[in-house]
């Protein structure tokens, strides 16, 4: 399969990525959807497992009725002092016109086969290259973890055409954002030690 040339570099794509939480209606076509799965599956696997599969979700009316299951799930697994934590931000879950999928029009589940050693950190490092990938190529993404509890369920995975011996590890939304996102601030990074000293805060 050929892929499209991407005029950034990895390090821009690292800079430029941001959650994106609001979309535009145009929905992202196969081919795209493919490209971002391709690279996916460059992601670095323990002992060259390979144990990921995708789900791609882009019928919105299933869309909204896993958000309507996965939201009250979600509130019930969040403990009382994160909810205290987080201020206002948890009550949107007790919306009924919230959509945890924010009304993107794709989701794509990465799902693990749960006998592979490190299946969890495969699928994680396998999204960080579909993100980083999409965030060069014009998209938006957002991991949507509050999805999960509800993704996991047993009727959920049947309905969604995910085997047993598959868990979904990582939810995330795709397509193009209606504008530009302010970046989100991180610490320095924090060097415990270094050996020798050369690299200090
Ligand atoms: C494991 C995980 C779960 C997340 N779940 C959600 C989620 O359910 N909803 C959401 O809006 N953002 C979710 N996010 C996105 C984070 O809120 C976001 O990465 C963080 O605020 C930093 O912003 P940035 O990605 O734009 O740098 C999740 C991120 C991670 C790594």
């Amino acid at each position: 399969m050929s892929l499209p040339k991407i005029e950034m570099s990895i390090f821009e794509a690292i800079l430029a990525r941001r959650s994106v939480r609001s979309y535009t209606a145009q929905q992202v076509d196969n081919l795209t959807v493919r490209t971002l799965l391709q690279a996916a599956v460059r992601a670095p696997t323990a002992i060259h497992q390979e144990p990921w599969a995708f789900v791609i979700i882009q019928d919105k009316q299933l869309l909204l009725s896993l958000s309507d299951q996965a939201k009250p799930l979600f509130l019930a697994q969040v403990s009382q002092h994160a909810r205290e934590r987080s201020g206002h931000r948890l009550d949107m879950f007790e919306k009924p016109d919230f959509n945890i999928f924010y009304d993107a029009g794709t989701l794509i589940l990465i799902c693990g086969r749960t006998t592979a050693s490190f299946y969890e950190a495969d699928c994680w490092l396998a999204a960080e290259n579909l993100m980083l990938a999409a965030c060069a190529m014009g998209l938006g993404t957002c991991i949507i973890g509050s999805a999960l509890p509800a993704l996991n369920i047993p009727e959920v995975k049947t309905r969604l055409g995910i085997p047993k011996d598959f868990s979904v590890v990582v939810p995330i939304i795709v397509g193009y954002p209606t504008a530009e996102v302010a970046p989100v601030s991180r610490k320095p990074p924090v060097v415990l030690t270094s050996f020798p000293s050369a690299i200090s805060n």
